[in-house]
């Protein structure tokens, strides 16, 4: 299945972008890996025809608005993300009504609507520098709570007001859980991802996106790690660090979104190229604004 997914993508000048939380083997086939950020830089760059996003909609869906011209295809349609749905148009339009001032900072797990009605979106990995940077005292953080708190805490010059969503995959891991796999491996660090829930943060020994927990493993002269994050993870960690040892809260943390991603379905897109993302003209603009707003501040 590899040759043959390879074969067409060279046939098709097409590029495979995947997440770090999607299956082993579509990160081996993959041109492109890495966390929601890079991936969308790598969408708005590339000069493939044909992007096959191994990810969730929002990611499908940011890739097309970020470069419209690309045909831009999924794996699995219905790979979706829970936590993009959790905020109201109503509630954005409430809260602008309450704030003169308000900037309404957009986590890009969300839908193309609601990018429509922010004015920044930002990721895991830039989202503090992103709020630092806003010349707005009030900012409403959608859609996760967590990763809202968490800059909330970071940037405590700001009045940040977070929408009540999250992500069910981080945030169901307990202390507990987290307590359990410490007590067996006292001398590994905890890496935990900022969507899991602040008693979680508070004990754990280094918060980052995706790419920032595998960036730090990978620099570490320590030899064992606790990973507080969806085991995808796992992959690109064992390949950097062959010796080093990766343990997980049980039962591990996993997305079965994005797990949808199989080679079975890269290859089956890739052939009949029929599971194509698409998003209105007027949605593409409304949401590239914020998108774009993002790149630039991160910069
Ligand atoms: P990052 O890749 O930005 O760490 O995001 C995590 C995530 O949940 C993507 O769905
Ligand atoms: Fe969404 Fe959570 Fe899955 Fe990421 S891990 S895609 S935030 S449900």
């Amino acid at each position: 299945m590899k040759e043959k997914i390879e074969k067409l993508k060279k046939e098709k000048n097409a590029a495979i972008l995947t997440h770090y939380y999607a299956p082993a083997e579509a990160q081996a086939v993959a041109d492109y890996v890495g966390d929601s950020f890079y991936l969308a830089k790598v969408a708005k760059q590339i000069s493939a025809d044909i992007i096959v996003f191994c990810g969730v909609s929002f990611m499908g869906e940011s890739a097309k608005i970020l470069n419209p011209e690309k045909k831009v295809l999924m794996p699995d349609l219905t790979a979706d993300c829970p936590m993009a749905h959790m905020v109201a148009e109503g509630r954005i339009e409430q809260m602008r009504r309450e704030y003169d001032d308000l900037a309404v900072v957009c986590y890009i797990n969300s839908t193309a609507e609601i990018k429509c009605k922010s004015d920044v979106c930002v990721t895991s990995s830039n989202a503090i520098k992103i709020v630092r940077s806003l010349p707005n005292k009030n900012i409403f953080f959608i859609p996760d709570r967590n990763l809202g708190r968490y800059v909330a805490e970071q940037v405590p010059e700001k009045n940040i007001i977070v929408n009540d969503g999250c992500c069910p995959i981080h945030a169901a891991i307990t202390v507990e859980q987290l307590q359990k796999v410490k007590l067996e491996h006292p001398n590994a660090p905890i890496l935990i991802h900022p969507e899991c829930e602040p008693e979680l943060l508070t004990i754990s020994d280094f918060i980052g996106s995706t790419a920032e927990i595998i960036d730090y493993a990978k620099n570490s002269s320590q030899t064992e790690f606790i990973v507080c994050t969806e085991d995808g993870v796992d992959y690109q960690l064992v390949t950097d660090n062959p010796d080093k040892k990766f343990f997980y809260p049980t039962p591990h943390p996993c997305c079965r979104d994005m797990k949808l991603n199989t080679m079975e379905a890269i290859l089956s897109v890739l052939e009949k190229e029929d599971k194509e993302v698409i998003v209105e003209k007027s949605v593409i603009d409304g949401a590239l604004r914020p998108l774009d707003r993002m790149l630039e501040l991160a910069r």
